[in-house]
């Protein structure tokens, strides 16, 4: 099938490698003409592993071109895809539509016959009906539908989440755009992942309620982890024992300094917006934004408590500073406030990270990059531990020790189990995982407030 792909940033090149993959003769398309002159010389604007590997390998079977020009893209084309970026807009927060719409434009006026159009940028409900009117008005005389077909795709996994899905929605509103769909991925059938075909709203809707439920998970795992600081529990081990209930499942109940990236803190926002247009309000929601947005200064707190109750003076070395590791972006990464409350706070901040530091140098200033773990940590009175790459995941950590002026570890990522930090001598603070055994235990709260036990009462059982 040939299939036009509109838009070459995550999503778009995921999608449009992947489907050449697939067999499929792909026209990529950008507007950005250093960005195709790039992808021409099988280069990657973004950080995912192997996709240049996949690039080249399709652009050198003829597979997968890369044009500036639409009309190029379009000319005999079956299915073309919108994967062009929905950034926040910086007056309301909300998704910025006016890519998906120009692309709309320029597909209506670049096709040459009967079309599907499948939006897989993440759009808020109801967008897939204003792309139809755009086609429509501009060209009355021709064919085509428009499906849904969002992408759940994770940075850093992004080729394997494409090519063995846990399902595929296809969001359409007539038979020919679930042909269409059915057809270009009938290869993944074989890897046995369910297909939803749903109405075009609901199948919108589908990407931002799984977005808003994993990353409430995410902001419940994290005050559970609050809770286990005041009550001495294991944040760890109470994700485990709880994560094996299948209903609920291990997954995304690693607690740390909050959920950041491109994705969730827009998706929920905009989810938000939608449930108050319609007024409807979705509380759970609202509970885990707020919840995540005190999250980042409160992590700010934690260095500064960790460090003596002032940090005016100090070096902090942070360590990582990507939303996750395995990427290099650095957006809505809660790296950003930390150094920031931090900077605010009095302390010099010096930062590492392993792909992410071209992007940390835009976004924050007065800040000592380095290229190297121990150069950055080297004299700091802190160090502090924001993103688990590997290579930070095996920090030398008597070399660590010996660089530092005091050795205070703060690991928001729970990278390093306690007993080992502590064994080569650091004063370790993480999330929601107690101090070492023997330490004395404080009643709770309410045993101590509770009134004497009267001698006949039943006896309470404290462990
Ligand atoms: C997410 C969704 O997973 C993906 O399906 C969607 O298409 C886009 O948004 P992504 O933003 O790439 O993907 O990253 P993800 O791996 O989901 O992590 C998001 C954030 O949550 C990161 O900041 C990560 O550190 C945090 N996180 C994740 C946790 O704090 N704890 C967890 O248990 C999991």
């Amino acid at each position: 099938m040939k299939v036009a792909v509109i838009g070459t940033g995550y999503v778009g090149l995921v999608a449009g490698v992947c489907f050449a993959d697939m067999g499929n003769r792909v026209v990529c398309v950008d507007t950005n003409a250093a960005t195709v002159e790039k992808l021409r010389a099988g280069r990657s604007p973004i950080y995912e592993p192997g996709i240049e590997e996949l690039l080249r390998r399709n652009i050198a079977a003829g597979r997968l071109t890369v044009t500036t020009q639409a009309r190029e893209a379009l000319d005999g084309t079956e299915a073309a895809f919108i994967c062009v970026g929905t950034p926040p807009r910086d007056s309301d927060g909300e998704p910025d539509l006016s890519l998906v719409y120009g692309a709309a434009k320029d597909i209506a006026n670049a096709m040459t016959g009967p079309l599907t159009v499948v939006v897989k940028s993440t759009v808020p409900v109801g967008t897939g009906d204003a792309v139809e009117e755009i086609i429509r008005r501009t060209r009355p005389d021709m064919s085509f539908s428009v499906a849904s077909n969002p992408e759940f795709l994770r940075e850093g996994s992004a080729l394997a989440d494409f090519q063995s899905p846990d399902r595929i929605v296809f969001g359409v509103e007539d038979a020919k755009a679930e042909e269409t769909l059915r057809k270009l991925y009938l290869p993944l059938r074989a890897t046995g992942a369910p297909q939803i075909v749903t109405r075009r709203r609901t199948s919108e809707l589908i990407k931002y309620a799984a977005n808003a439920f994993l990353a409430t998970k995410i902001s419940f795992i994290n005050e559970m982890a609050d809770l286990c600081e005041k009550v001495e529990g294991d944040v760890t081990e109470l994700a485990a024992a709880v994560g094996l209930d299948s209903r609920i499942g291990g997954a995304f109940l690693r607690a740390g300094p909050g959920y950041g990236g491109s994705c969730f803190p827009k998706d929920t926002c905009a989810l938000l917006h939608t449930a108050q247009e319609y007024g409807v309000p979705l509380r759970v929601v609202e509970g885990t934004v707020a919840a995540n947005n005190a999250r980042k200064h409160r992590m700010a707190q934690k260095v500064i408590e960790a460090a003596g109750g002032s940090v005016i003076g100090m070096k902090i070395a942070v360590l990582g500073l990507t939303f996750k590791p395995d990427t290099d972006d650095m957006r809505d990464a809660p790296s950003i406030p930390l150094i920031r409350h931090l900077q605010r706070a009095g302390a010099e901040i010096a930062a590492y990270d392993p792909q992410g530091l071209r992007q940390a140098r835009d976004r924050l200033g007065n800040v000592a990059f380095h290229g190297d773990p121990y150069e950055c940590a080297a004299d700091a009175d802190v160090v502090v531990l924001m993103t688990e790459w590997n290579e930070l995941r095996s920090l030398d950590l008597g070399r660590l020790h010996r660089i530092m002026r005091t050795p205070v570890m703060v690991d928001l990522r729970n990278i390093y189990p306690p007993e080992l930090a502590r064994r080569f001598g650091f004063r370790l603070v993480n999330i929601g995982r107690p101090g070492p055994r023997g330490t004395v235990h404080q009643l709770p709260p309410a045993l101590v407030a509770s009134p004497p036990i009267q001698s006949d009462a039943a006896p309470i059982l404290v462990k």
